[in-house]
């Protein structure tokens, strides 16, 4: 454990067990979580500073793979990503904060979430990620989706917001403002969810827990 994932949990050890405790509840009764200022705000400065911090050349675009993938299309999605391999104390302090929370919900819910995977993303202004699942039931074994934000002062008319909506033909949604240390968990498969256009630079962290399918004839890859 890093020096600061120690004091992430040292400071807001207390609140951690109490908002673990709701995302669990929340999980279980409706199979989403929005959790407003929730992340320890020693890892959510420490990630925001990471974030300002990164050179553009350390973002890759999202949109691009093979035309036929529905999730890598520039049509479908315009925001940059790089992905958190615990190379900095940050990333390594997020992840710490993952794990703990997987160790968690395993143990309350019994997901047997085995690993996790995650990436910073950024939207620029007019970037967006069209409605999609990010599990498509039977073809992937991502079951449980966190997001965070990490932008200050964010204002309605500042676009961006995240709507996860109750299936594909809902209209209305549930709107959420990807405002700094909000926290929001759903499972990967029941909410087509998308970002709408923001009007300025927006950070989030994705990440996914998923499950380990490996059958005897095929070990997952790592990836
Ligand atoms: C994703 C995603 C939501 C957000 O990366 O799959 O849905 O609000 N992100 O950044
Ligand atoms: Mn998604």
């Amino acid at each position: 454990m890093n020096a600061l994932s120690q004091s992430v949990s040292e400071v807001d050890g207390f609140n951690e067990d109490t908002l673990f405790a709701r995302i669990a509840e929340d999980i279980l009764q409706t199979g989403y979580s929005i959790n407003p200022a929730a992340l320890p705000p020693t890892l959510t400065e420490a990630l925001y500073r990471h974030s300002q911090l990164m050179s553009p050349s350390q973002f890759v675009s999202a949109g691009i793979g093979r035309a036929d993938d529905y999730l890598k299309n520039d049509f479908v999605r315009t925001d940059e990503i790089c992905w958190i391999t615990g190379e900095s104390e940050a990333g390594t302090a997020w992840l710490h904060w993952c794990a703990e929370l997987q160790k968690y919900l395993n143990r309350r819910l019994f997901l047997g979430l085995f690993s996790f995977e995650s990436h910073f993303a950024h939207y620029k202004a007019g970037d967006f990620y069209k409605r999609h699942v990010d599990a498509f039931k039977g073809e992937s074994n991502r079951k449980l989706s966190v997001v965070v934000y990490l932008n200050s002062n964010w204002y309605t008319e500042d676009g961006g917001e995240l709507v996860i909506y109750q299936n594909w033909q809902e209209e209305k949604g549930i709107r959420v403002t990807p405002l700094m240390g909000t926290v929001v968990v759903f499972l990967s498969e029941e909410f087509p969810h998308e970002v709408l256009p923001a009007k300025r630079d927006r950070y989030s962290i994705a990440g996914w827990f998923r499950v380990n399918t490996s059958v005897a004839e095929r070990v997952d890859p790592p990836q």
